[in-house]
C-alpha cells in the first residue's frame, strides 16, 4: 500500500507526479483552505512531509502526528525544525544544502555590490527623474575591489563567498567559524578571528551562520558599535541573528554605512517597518536560493530525500539527524 505524505510547497509539475506516483499524496494549498488545523486528519495520517510547512515542528506539533516517519525540507535551514523533538519521535529530517550553494552565493554578492554602488537608489534617481546633470558626492559608492571582506560562518555558502571575494575581487578575507577551514584559509588567504575582531576590521560583514540558540541576536546593539562607519552589512542567513531594531538605529544613525538584507526578524517584512524609511538598506524578499535552476534542483533533492527516506534507505549527506537511524 502506497505511504501517505503531505507536500506543503509548490513544486514543478514532474517533481509532483513523481510524489504521485510513489505515495498517496495530499497538497497543503497555501492560497485557499490554508489552515493547518483543516489537515489534523491528513496529517495524523501521514508517515512523510515535504516542502516548508508552514508552523514550528515541535513536540507539540509531533504529538499529533504519530505515523510520522520523514519530512523533507525544500531549503538548507531547518531551523523550524525541534531537533530534539525529531529525535524523541524518531523522526528523518533531510534538506537540500548543495544544490543551492551557488546561487545563494550570488545573490549575496548581488546585494553586496548593489549596496556598495547604491544600484537602487541610483537607479530610482532616474526613474524619478532626477539625473539633470553629473552625480555629486553624496550619491557616490563604495569600493568593492581589494577591501576586507569578514564572512560570519564558513560552511558551504561562506565558502563559495570566500571564492568569489577572492578570485573576483582580490579582497582581504577575515571570518568567525566554530571551527578553523585551514583548505580555504590557505587557498584564499583566509584568517580566522574571534567575532568582535571581524567586526571590527570588516569593510563588508557578511552574515551567512544557521540560525541556533548560540547565534540567535548574535549581532546585537554593542556588536553593530564594533563595526567601521564606513561598514556594510550583509545579511543572507535569518533575520534572527541579527536585532533588527539595533541596526535600524545603526543604520539611522550612521553609525554603519549601509546594509543589504535578504531576511528579516519577520517575513514578510510588515510595510510598517522603519527600516523602510532608509535609503541605506537594501531589501530583498529572501531569495537567495530563487532560480528557476536551482529552486528546480532543491524541489527535485527533496522528492530524491523523502522517496530514499521512507523506503528506509540509508542516510545520505542531507540527513539533517543521521542519529535517528
Ligand atoms: C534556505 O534554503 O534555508 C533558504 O534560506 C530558504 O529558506
Amino acid at each position: 500500500m502506497k505511504k501517505n505524505v503531505v507536500l506543503f510547497s509548490k513544486i514543478p509539475a514532474d517533481q509532483q507526479a513523481r510524489l504521485e506516483e510513489a505515495f498517496n499524496l495530499a497538497v497543503f494549498n497555501r492560497g485557499s483552505n490554508s489552515d493547518l488545523a483543516n489537515y489534523a486528519k491528513v496529517l495524523a495520517n501521514a508517515e512523510g512531509m515535504i516542502g516548508n510547512i508552514p508552523t514550528k515542528v515541535n513536540d507539540e506539533f509531533l504529538s499529533q502526528t504519530p505515523k510520522l516517519k520523514a519530512a523533507a525540507t525544500i531549503s538548507v535551514g531547518f531551523d523550524n525544525y525541534d531537533l530534539i523533538a525529531l529525535k524523541k519521535h524518531g523522526i528523518r529530517l533531510m534538506n537540500t544544502p548543495k544544490v543551492l550553494t551557488e546561487s545563494t552565493a550570488d545573490l549575496i554578492f548581488t546585494l553586496l555590490m548593489a549596496t556598495a554602488r547604491r544600484t537602487v537608489e541610483l537607479s530610482n534617481l532616474i526613474h524619478n527623474g532626477k539625473w539633470k546633470k553629473g552625480i555629486t558626492p553624496e550619491y557616490y559608492g563604495t569600493d568593492i575591489y581589494g577591501k576586507t571582506i569578514g564572512i560570519l560562518g564558513m560552511g558551504r555558502i561562506g565558502q563559495a563567498i570566500a571564492k568569489r571575494a577572492y578570485c573576483g575581487f582580490d579582497m582581504n578575507i577575515i571570518y568567525y567559524n566554530r571551527s578553523a577551514h585551514t583548505e580555504i584559509e590557505q587557498a584564499y588567504k583566509a584568517k580566522r578571528l574571534e567575532l568582535d575582531n571581524v567586526l571590527k576590521q570588516a569593510d563588508f560583514v557578511v552574515i551567512i551562520l544557521p540560525l541556533t540558540k548560540e547565534t540567535t541576536q548574535l549581532i546585537t546593539k554593542e556588536k553593530l558599535t564594533l563595526m567601521k562607519p564606513s561598514a556594510i552589512l550583509i545579511n543572507g542567513a535569518r533575520g534572527k541573528i541579527v536585532d533588527q531594531q539595533a541596526l535600524f538605529e545603526a543604520l539611522k544613525n550612521k553609525t554603519i554605512k549601509a546594509a543589504g538584507l535578504d531576511v528579516f526578524e519577520v517575513e514578510p517584512l510588515p510595510t510598517d517597518s522603519p527600516l523602510l524609511q532608509l535609503n541605506n538598506v537594501l531589501l530583498s524578499p529572501h531569495v537567495g536560493s530563487a532560480t528557476a535552476e536551482t529552486r528546480y534542483a532543491m524541489a527535485k533533492c527533496a522528492v530524491d530525500n523523502i522517496i530514499a527516506a521512507l523506503k528506509d534507505e540509508k542516510p545520505t549527506d542531507n540527513w539533517v539527524n543521521p542519529e535517528v537511524g
